[in-house]
Formats: structure tokens, sequence, C-alpha cells
């Protein structure tokens, strides 16, 4: 069985994400969530944060860690002696990026295989910035997210207020 890597933002992790990890977790050696500490996009958590609630959602899965990552994702690929890198693809709209990014890697290091899987169609329009923008505006986000990314998220909601 292969080793994959899960690389993302995670800003914060949903149950998109989630049904994806566990879905993997059944079909791969190990799953290695990567936070990737990303410059174009700025974030409401820290990656420490990011980090920590992944790890408290995916601590019933033994075969799951938790790392985050600077550099080029097929370095870290080579790092955790991993052979796939694992992208979840939700709508028409991802496909161009996606095909782009896969390539670009595969460039870098022929021996990358990307692999997609679907979420779920109740997630298909989840997005990290959609949950964001929906708590923000005091939605319920119950449905889509952990209990304990809900309760960070408002925390984080109710500190910027108050500052
Ligand atoms: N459920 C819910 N949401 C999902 C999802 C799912 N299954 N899959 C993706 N998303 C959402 C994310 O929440 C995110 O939403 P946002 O844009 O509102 O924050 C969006 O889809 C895309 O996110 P993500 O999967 O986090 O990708 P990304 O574009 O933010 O990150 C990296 C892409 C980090 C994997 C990529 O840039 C990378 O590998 N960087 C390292 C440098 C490198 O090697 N680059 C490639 C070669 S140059």
């Amino acid at each position: 069985m292969a080793r994959a890597l899960y690389p993302g933002t995670f800003d914060p992790i949903t149950n998109g994400h989630l049904d994806i990890i566990r879905r993997a977790a059944q079909l791969f050696e190990s799953v290695d969530i990567v936070i990737a500490v990303n410059m174009r996009k700025a974030s409401l958590f820290s990656v420490e944060e990011r980090m920590d609630m992944a790890r408290e959602c995916t601590r019933d899965l033994p075969n799951v860690a938790v790392l985050s990552h600077a550099g080029l994702m097929v370095d870290c690929l080579r790092s955790r002696n991993a052979q796939v890198l694992l992208r979840g693809l939700r709508a028409v709209s991802d496909f161009e990026y996606e095909f782009q990014m896969a390539l670009m890697n595969k460039k870098l290091d022929p021996s990358c295989e990307t692999m997609y899987m679907m979420p779920s169609e109740k997630y298909t329009y989840l997005a990290s910035s959609v949950i964001r923008e929906l708590a923000a505006l005091g939605g319920n986000i119950s449905e889509f997210v952990p209990p304990g990314v809900e309760t960070r998220l408002r925390d984080r909601l109710k500190e910027a207020e108050n500052s």
C-alpha cells in the first residue's frame, strides 16, 4: 500500500476535508495531512492552530498524522517517503488549477503521483473561506465543521469583534 500526503491550507479544516481523509485512511498505508505554509493566502488561524484542529478531529485514525511544510510539496513527499499527493476535486472549476499543479509536481519529481477523490456530494460546495464568511455573518456552521472547529471559529470572531 502507498503512503499519501493530503496537502492544503485547512483554514480551518471542514467536514469536506474530513470526508476525504477518512476514506483515504482506508485506502492508503498512511495519510499525512500537510498544512502548507501558503504565502499567497492570508489566514485566520496560525499554522499551529490549524494543526491542532486537524489533530483533534483525526485522533481516532491511527494511520493519519498532521504536519506543516513551508517549501515545495514534492520535497515533503520525499522526506515522508510517500508516493501520492492526494487532492479533493469538488467541481469542474477545480480541474484547471489541479491539472496545472499535478503536471508541475510531476515535472519537479517524476515519481510523484497525484490522485483525486471526490468529496461526498453534500460537501461539494464547501470551502474554508465560505465557512469563515458564514460564521462571521452569524450563519449556522455546525453541519459543516467538527464541534471543536466551530468553537474556535466563534472564539476567534469574538476576539476580532472585541479588538
Ligand atoms: N472540502 C471542503 N473544502 C475543500 C475541499 C474539501 N474536500 N478540498 C478543497 N477545499 C477548499 C479549501 O477549503 C480551500 O478553500 P479556500 O480557498 O476558501 O480557503 C480551497 O478548496 C482550495 O484549497 P486547498 O486544498 O487548501 O488548496 P490551496 O490552493 O489552498 O493549497 C497547496 C494548495 C498548498 C496544496 C499548494 O499550493 C502547494 O502544494 N503548495 C506548496 C508549494 C508547491 O509545491 N507548489 C506546487 C508547485 S510550484
